[in-house]
């Protein structure tokens, strides 16, 4: 407990059985208030119970702040509005995020040499690629590779000390943007172009997606501009599914690979980072004649309809997602400047009027999300459908790996292992089969 926190300390009394148990009380750096359980089990033999974890901390965590009700995000105590304009490069932000302060010229240098030096796969690890079937869900491939990145770099299976730990977040970092890349190449029956060390980071990206032997893909500025706040925007958001998922299973102690492969796996669902393709395949079908905007919304009301209306509502936010309204002025920006249009912005501000005056959705608080616009950016960069969530999960990876670091650098932390109330048959006997 750090000494504003001990200052701010308080207790609370729970009566359970006749029994008064005092209970710690802790006040955050910004006024939230915690009821400390975590002895509740050892000293009184209790567990609380709370399924989705809604109104239970599992860590102490100096990295993101979210206020939902007020829709504030902040970075290391930076509000992300701060990232929009004058831009940083995402390369910039993720060092903040994993090191915990903005990087001084020097530490980008050499963090930048480091992405350099690590963009290239093994090639036994491009080679894999090509066993695994051609129309492969992205995420798959890109969760696999990440987790065989263990075979081809044995040398980052040792519990990491800072230099090492910095190269293998650099590792990853760099290797994931060109395991994306080649994801998609792959899929398209597209040969793979190898990264450039001379470009940008997000430059590098569209240059791997884009480029075709002997014919260069022209990065524009502003779409590289796009690229970079759409990396931005993902690159870390404190306590949520994926994050939890590399928190739960690095406690572990498994090693950074490991964990972050399971982050992949987790942010594919679509309630969480697998929502922008959903939106997308939901504005897509609104344009070609199926749901009218305002059937989507009364089927996203109906509770015998398993329909949602993906990039809406949040766990945290019951306010405005501030990633989303940078978003959606991004999208105007966007346009604006590559002179085109999309009619599926359209489609997204009507669905999006059409909610926000629906008495469901005001009295739910459901408002849009960051995957409720994403989509059309990347879709104007030419992007697939199917690689939005790969662009959601290398925007969240500089997150992931900071929530990783935080956690194994904290001496006190434990393996994370929940309890249960148990609901199955009382004690009971092993028949044989013949006398079932
Ligand atoms: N469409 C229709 N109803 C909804 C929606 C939605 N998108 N979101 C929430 N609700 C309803 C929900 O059914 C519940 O209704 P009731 O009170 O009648 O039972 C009520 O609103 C409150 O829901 P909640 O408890 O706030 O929801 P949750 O915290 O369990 O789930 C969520 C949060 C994001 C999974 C959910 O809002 C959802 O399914 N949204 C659509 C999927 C989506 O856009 N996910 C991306 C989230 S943001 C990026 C990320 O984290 O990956």
């Amino acid at each position: 407990m750090s000494q504003r926190e001990k200052a701010l300390s308080d207790t609370a009394q729970l009566t359970v059985d006749g029994k008064s148990i005092e209970l710690p009380v802790y006040t955050d750096t910004e006024g939230g208030r915690a009821i400390d359980v975590s002895e509740l089990y050892s000293k009184h033999r209790y567990i609380t119970y709370d399924p989705s974890l809604g109104s239970t901390g599992i860590c102490r965590s100096a990295v993101t702040y979210i206020d939902g009700d007020k829709g504030v995000l902040r970075y290391r105590g930076i509000p992300i509005e701060q990232f929009d304009r004058p831009k940083p490069n995402f390369i910039e932000v993720a060092w903040m995020l994993i090191f915990g302060h903005l990087p001084t010229a020097a530490e980008m240098s050499e963090f930048r040499g480091m992405l350099t030096q690590y963009e290239l796969l093994h090639e036994g690890l491009t080679h894999q690629m090509h066993y695994i079937p051609p129309k492969a869900p992205p995420m798959v491939v890109l969760s696999s590779m990440i987790s065989m990145m263990a075979c081809y770099y044995e040398e980052f299976l040792m519990p990491p000390d800072e230099q090492s730990f910095m190269m293998q977040a650099a590792e990853l970092i760099s290797k994931v943007r060109t395991i994306a890349a080649f994801t998609y190449r792959r899929n398209s029956g597209l040969p793979f172009i190898y990264p450039d060390p001379s470009l940008r980071y997000c430059e590098n990206f569209l240059h791997m997606m884009f480029s075709i032997p002997y014919r260069q893909y022209e990065v524009l500025p502003e779409i590289e501009d796009a690229l970079n706040l759409i990396l931005i925007l993902h690159a870390d958001h404190e306590q949520n599914c994926s994050a939890s998922a590399v928190r739960v299973v690095g406690s572990a102690k498994a090693n950074l690979f490991a964990s972050i492969s399971a982050g992949v796996n987790a942010l594919w669902g679509p309630l969480h980072g697998g929502a922008n393709v959903k939106v997308m395949q939901m504005l897509e079908s609104i344009y070609n004649g199926g749901k009218k905007p305002q059937e989507c919304i009364e089927a996203a009301k109906d509770k015998s309809n398993p329909f949602r209306l993906y990039g809406f509502g949040h766990r945290v936010y019951k306010n405005y997602d501030p990633r989303a309204k940078i978003l959606k002025s991004a999208c105007d920006r966007v346009f604006a400047k590559l002179k085109t249009s999309d009619p599926l912005l359209e489609i997204a501000r009507e669905l999006e009027g059409l909610a926000l005056e629906d008495p469901y959705f005001i009295e739910r608080k459901l408002y849009p999300n960051v995957d409720f616009y994403s989509g059309i950016i990347l879709r104007a960069m030419g992007i697939p459908t199917d690689m939005f969530t790969v662009m959601f999960a290398i925007g969240r990876l500089p997150g992931w790996i900071a929530q990783w670091k935080e956690q194994y650098d904290n001496p006190s932390t434990r393996i994370i292992r929940p309890r249960q109330i148990y609901t199955g048959a009382p004690l009971n006997d092993y028949k044989p089969v013949d006398e079932r």
